[in-house]
């Protein structure tokens, strides 16, 4: 008791340890408060890597991007899915993945990621163009050529849920979109809301109506539901087999498991899609020269642009974006604040560089928090400034950023890295830019006159893209081209 009161002390060849005040909750509050700042204070008063305790746990952060490479290559020490294993379960209500309970479950679940990109990519995005178009046609393609007003968070959420849905899980047994959409958003925000605090592991049962909401989300996905949908990925599809090669796990353990995925092909995209888009309107050269961009592609593959025929783009259009794709970039480093989490696996003297290196324990939680790097100034410069063509060099994406003169091998990192990258991220970019394509292809845009940048909501900080902290209110009108 004495031991997790006081906390441990400063072995030598450790870093820096930080403990805070308060038994066992140690720094969490402040951290928690607002990340980026705590770092990058801690940064100036113990240097480049430091430990701190946070909610009982010693974390160690390694805060110079140079020193990055090293960490993410350390495979055999550190593992990323100690971590994984017991909190996703606890999030999404699935049962742990455990290699005795479930022989085989965790090696297929990995390779089925691999359906979400190489040559699976050009039919996933194909599909998602269809399901965006389709959307756009249906509720805002109608035929009024006069302005109208909407709130762009909202715009962005209701057209990107839905079209994604639509490409992962498949279309109704009957008709082309399924019924109740709304609902399920409207569910899937309340939980999405809940998330940090199920992330830091608060029992859920604390978490007011959020278990009913959960059983509510899972229950859209048992087996006998999706068994009606057609269009099915090929993703969820062999997911739905694997899972059905093992007995142990209960109809409601499949639905959680999809259901997951939910959360992970939306839970970001959504906000990363209101941020490119916002950044855009907001900037009117960004959105002409990347509005002509666009006009310009088509163009070169033969289609004049008129607003009464729908648009197909295909991924090797998407590629030839380059404007736009450094646009997006730009807005993923100005919003994105995913931690990069590695545990442990023994005691061990952990190498930095050629001539540093320092002690961690096992157990210990080394951790990257990308945000001080994507808003380091000597990385980038004026670094509170979207400037959308940031990622262009020579008519190229550009990759060449540095820091102390020395060339980094990871300057942008929304998707993680290493072995704990997140597999849909060719997808989510696409996905993004075809969204973005329709916006500013079908519609003239301005935002409402009188409102600041928002600010970006903290209550995610280690976990991915940030919410905007308030709706923007723009006006739209169809294009007359
Ligand atoms: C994991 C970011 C979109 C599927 C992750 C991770 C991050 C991330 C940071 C965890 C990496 C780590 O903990 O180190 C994003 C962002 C997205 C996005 C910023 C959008 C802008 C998507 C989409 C899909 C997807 C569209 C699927 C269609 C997944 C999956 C994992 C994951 C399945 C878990 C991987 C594992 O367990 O190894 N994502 N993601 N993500 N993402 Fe994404």
């Amino acid at each position: 008791l004495l031991w997790i009161l006081r906390g441990r002390t400063r072995k030598p060849g450790e870093p820096p340890l930080v403990k805070g005040w308060i038994p066992f909750v140690g720094k969490a509050l402040d951290f928690g408060k607002d990340a980026h700042k705590f770092l990058e204070e801690h940064k100036r008063e113990y240097g480049d890597v430091f430990t701190v305790r946070i909610a009982g746990k010693y974390m160690t952060f390694i805060m110079d991007p140079l020193l990055y490479p090293s960490i993410i290559k350390q495979g055999r020490q550190l593992d990323f899915h100690e971590f994984t294993n017991k909190v996703a379960p606890l999030t999404f209500g699935y049962p742990p993945v455990l290699r005795t309970a479930f022989p085989g479950l965790w090696e297929q679940i990995k390779r089925s990621f691999q359906l979400l990109q190489g040559d699976h990519l050009a039919p996933l995005t194909e599909s998602m163009m269809g399901n965006l178009m389709l959307v756009f046609r249906q509720d805002h393609l109608n035929g009024e050529s006069d302005w109208r007003r909407g709130s762009l968070y909202e715009f962005c959420c209701s057209v990107m849920f839905e079209a994604t849905f639509l490409t992962i899980y498949g279309r109704p047994a009957t008709g082309v979109r399924h019924g109740g959409m709304d609902r399920l958003m409207n569910d899937f925000h309340k939980f999405d809301n809940m998330f940090p605090f199920l992330i830091a592991q608060i029992p859920i049962w604390l978490l007011g109506r959020t278990l009913a909401v959960r059983q509510k989300l899972i229950s859209y996905f048992l087996p006998q539901h999706m068994a009606q949908w057609t269009n099915t990925s090929q993703f969820i599809q062999r997911r739905a087999e694997l899972f059905e090669q093992h007995d142990e796990l209960k109809d409601v353990d499949k639905a959680a498991h999809h259901f997951a995925i939910l959360w992970a092909s939306v839970g970001n995209t959504l906000p990363a899609t209101f941020w490119a888009a916002y950044f855009l309107v907001s900037q009117v050269e960004a959105l002409k020269v990347v509005r002509q961009e666009i006009v310009d592609v088509l163009r070169d593959s033969g289609v004049d642009f008129s607003n009464s025929s729908d648009i197909m783009l295909s991924k090797e259009q998407l590629d030839k974006l380059v404007f736009l794709e450094s646009a997006i970039n730009e807005s993923l480093r100005l919003s994105s604040a995913s931690m990069n989490i590695r545990v442990a696996q023994e005691d061990f003297s952990l190498r930095l560089d050629s001539d540093r290196s320092v002690g961690v324990r096992k157990g210990d939680i080394i951790a990257l928090y990308p945000q001080s790097l994507h808003l380091d100034p000597e990385v980038y410069d004026d670094p509170q400034t979207f400037r959308f063509d940031r990622f262009v060099q020579d008519g190229r994406g550009k990759t060449d950023f540095s820091k102390d003169g020395q060339k980094l091998s990871y300057f942008l990192m929304p998707f993680g890295s290493g072995s704990s990258m997140c597999p849909g991220r060719y997808f989510a970019i696409n996905e993004i830019k075809q969204f973005v394509c329709l916006l500013l292809l079908y519609f003239d845009l301005q935002l409402e006159d009188g409102q600041n940048r928002p600010g970006l909501d903290p209550s995610r900080a280690g976990l991915g893209i940030l919410l905007p902290s308030s709706d923007i209110r723009f006006r739209y009108r169809l294009r007359s081209v």
